[in-house]
């Protein structure tokens, strides 16, 4: 039998988590302080697969920095440059020389999915289906790929973002396809978006009576594209983080809960409520971090509350209280206007929300 390959997707502008992404791809913003991309890739490792090619897209340096050639993960990554961000279909048409005619998992790198997906590989090579795609209850299931199921569970059609969704269920961004895959991308042509949907392509397999197979995930799932998922998926991941103190902590701090301080990472006069990862070589003083929340790498908290949030490498927070639902990007400084009252005083990126109290 043919090897399953994968082919993870870590391309695209991620426009609904700017600024962030005008200078860092998406698939890398860290779930407890790890790249989202990191447990899929990890993911595919436990399947079983090791030839993984990885499609980039503006951010490619960046991506191919942080995976290399994938030995750390225990993978063979060939690197696939998207020119510009045309779809989902239009990466497999330009993996097409990678791919051959191997079966192979295509994963989108923001996507994260509990349980890994050796199930998955396993009932798609036993099936021998064309195509596998993955479903989900979402509550709003027209910012996804669709799926409209007949009474036996069959698919009957998929839509991509419908404006008036026939059913709750997403397309998880996970999908397993046979070669068939590739005479289907080849003939469908842009949606409104300008893209080729890889959903058009499974709806095009299906419309010519080739099997298509569905899942219900049975375990948690998020497409980490948008903020709020992202801290929700941040909080899930903490819930389950081991306790454990790698830096330094004094006496008059009290930490409770989960909470992960890495080495080189100093915690004084402060209460930090788990779950929590305070990064390594981060300084928390005078401070209180609350429940789900990510300090990155040499980041700074110094008299100040942050609860339910994400802080990314080298930022510093002074003096505030309190800064909650947040993504602080890298090398930010958030701090107090003293002196002035009724007075915020910001310099922020293109595309940044903030929101402060009337
Ligand atoms: C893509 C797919 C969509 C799928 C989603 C899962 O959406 O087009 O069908 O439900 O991934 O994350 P995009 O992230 O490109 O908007």
């Amino acid at each position: 039998m043919e090897k399953v390959k994968a082919l993870v997707l870590a391309g695209g502008r991620g426009t609904r988590l700017r600024p962030l992404t005008h200078t860092s791809a998406k698939q890398l913003v860290p779930i407890a302080n790890k790249p989202v991309l990191y447990y899929g890739l990890e993911a595919i490792r436990d399947a079983g697969i090791t030839s993984v090619g990885i499609i980039t897209g503006d951010t490619g340096a960046e991506v191919r920095q942080a995976v290399g050639d994938g030995s750390r993960f225990g993978l063979d990554v060939t690197y696939i440059s998207q020119d510009a961000p045309l779809g989902l279909a239009h990466c497999v048409l330009i993996a097409r020389e990678f791919l051959a005619d191997d079966p192979f998992v295509m994963y989108l790198g923001d996507n994260f999915l509990v349980g890994g997906i050796s199930d998955l590989v396993g009932a798609f090579r036993r099936g021998g289906y064309d195509a596998q795609i993955l479903l989900t209850k979402v509550a709003e299931p027209q910012f996804y790929g669709v799926a409209e199921l007949g009474p036996a569970g069959e698919i009957v059609a998929l839509q991509e973002k419908p404006v008036d969704p026939r059913s709750d269920l997403a397309i998880v961004g996970v999908y397993s396809f046979s070669p068939a895959i590739h005479e289907a991308v080849r003939a469908i042509r842009p949606s409104a978006r300008g893209e080729l949907e890889i959903t058009d392509a499974i709806q095009w397999l299906i419309e010519r009576g080739r099997s298509v197979q569905s899942h219900m995930v049975s375990g948690y799932w998020k497409d980490t594209g948008r903020l709020q998922d992202l801290l929700e998926c941040n909080r899930m991941v903490l819930e389950a983080v081991e306790p454990a103190n790698r830096g330094t902590v004094d006496g008059l701090s009290e930490i409770t809960g989960r909470v992960v301080i890495e080495p080189g990472a100093v915690v004084e006069n402060s209460v930090l409520r788990g779950p929590v990862v305070v990064g390594a070589d981060a300084k928390i003083q005078s401070s209180y971090v609350g429940p789900f929340t990510s300090i990155g790498p040499r980041c700074v908290i110094q008299d100040a509350e942050v609860e339910y949030s994400i802080v990314l490498d080298d930022s510093s927070i002074h003096g505030i209280s309190r800064l909650a639902h947040s993504l602080i990007g890298r090398n930010v400084e958030v701090s107090r206007a003293d002196g002035t009252p009724n007075t915020y005083g910001l310099m922020v990126g293109d595309h940044s929300r903030i929101q402060v109290r009337a």
